[in-house]
């Protein structure tokens, strides 16, 4: 069988692996970011009524009118910048179309696409697939409480040469919950702006913010309306992952590719949760405000539970995952780790070397996901107390 060399450079998505071993093992499933609780009751109303209003059929290729309108009377709200819904807005299956289709827009084989590591695992094979070269920069982990993950400005400028085509950036950050500061996305634009480069923005976790931190969206950053991919959806911020409705703002040309990789890649996302999504993007602002209030209480209680149980941790201040050492255990590498969890302790959890090129970067650690229930989070923690006395 002839395998193309492109499917051969990466494997399977372990996260999603991850989840079949859950299901397997009968562990509870902190490994996936897919919320286990039920998603806003007017979003879901909407979409049966959608539905049955028999808006069941191709919605315009790019988005449909109303949901796009929204999307940019929700960005003009929330960052305070107009956008035209009509030029500049596609709507993708999911912020993962949203993203491979960007990169087919824009790249060439041969052009180089920077990535901060450890990343979403996607942003590999999405630039490998896309015929470009991904090249990483190193995110550092806090050495004091009130400090946040870091990169090192002279290693990102070293990372830019004249065939970067892209960056992309992840803020809110899955996994180490890092949210980007206005002078770090002011370097970003300086070097952007420097070695003529576009900015890819996965911004899917803005909502999800702790203790006051601040979501600044880089198209709004001086100079980088016109740069910049700003990638969204509804899967976090309204729980609902399965719907796969996501969305790339984008300056009209780059644009006008984006919708012509995104026809023929898809034709469209599913018409009747765009009009859902209607109802989603139409919430009130005590809406956010709740959502943020809940994963902090879920966020705590994970914290508090895996330092008692022996690891060491970082606290996020944004997204929804928290990043565990596990030296503390003796108990192998991550991988090895993370498959006596599931199989011994009955908790799934994500190995943290899936999220870095170099495997070994990320051996000491593992990802647990805590957009779950309060229940489901007990009964993890319940089950984490098994590590005290088996591993
Ligand atoms: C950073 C990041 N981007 C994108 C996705 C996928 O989002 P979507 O459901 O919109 O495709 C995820 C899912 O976990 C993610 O963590």
């Amino acid at each position: 069988m002839q395998i193309s060399h492109k499917a051969r450079q990466f494997t399977e998505s372990v996260i999603r692996d991850m989840t079949r071993q859950a299901i397997q093992h009968n562990a509870v499933n902190l490994s996936q970011g897919f919320p286990d609780f039920a998603a806003p009751n007017a979003v879901k109303l909407a979409a049966q009524q959608a539905i049955q209003e028999d808006i069941n059929q191709y919605a315009i290729t790019w988005g449909a009118k109303n949901f796009r309108n929204a999307i940019a009377q929700k960005f003009l709200e929330w960052q305070k910048l107009e956008i035209d819904p009509d030029r500049e807005v596609t709507v993708c299956c999911g912020s993962t179309e949203a993203m491979i289709a960007s990169l087919f827009a824009l790249a060439d084989p041969g052009d180089e696409i920077i990535v901060f590591e450890p990343f979403y695992e996607n942003y590999g094979p999405d630039a490998i697939l896309s015929g470009a070269i991904p090249r990483y920069v190193t995110l550092y982990p806090p050495t004091s409480a009130g400090e946040d993950w870091h990169f090192e400005a002279a290693e990102l400028r070293a990372a830019f040469n004249e065939r970067t085509r892209a960056i992309i950036i992840n803020s809110p950050h899955n996994p180490t919950g890092k949210v980007f500061q206005l002078a770090e996305l002011e370097l970003i634009r300086d070097l952007c702006v420097e070695f003529d480069a576009i900015a890819i923005t996965d911004e899917i976790y803005e909502h999800i913010l702790y203790e006051g931190a601040l979501h600044i969206s880089l198209a709004t950053v001086d100079g980088m309306r016109d740069r910049t991919v700003t990638i969204n959806s509804l899967s976090k911020t309204y729980s609902v992952t399965g719907w796969r409705v996501g969305w790339a703002i984008a300056p009209p040309e780059v644009t006008t590719a984006i919708r012509k990789v995104h026809d023929f890649l898809t034709v469209g996302a599913a018409a009747p949760l765009q009009a859902a999504g209607v109802a989603a993007l139409s919430l009130p602002s005590s809406y956010y405000l709740d959502l943020a209030e809940k994963y902090t209480e879920r966020r705590d209680l994970l914290l508090a539970a895996l330092r008692h149980v022996g690891f060491q941790v970082f606290c996020p201040r944004g997204a929804y995952y928290i990043i565990a050492d596990i030296s503390g255990f003796k108990a192998g590498d991550d991988r090895a780790f993370a498959r006596r969890l599931v199989q011994d302790i009955g908790v799934a959890a994500v190995p943290g070397s899936s999220f870095y090129k170099h495997p070994e970067h990320g051996a000491h650690w593992i990802r647990f996901t805590f957009c779950k229930t309060l229940e489901t989070l007990n009964s993890a923690v319940d089950n984490l107390q098994r590590l005290r006395t088996q591993l």
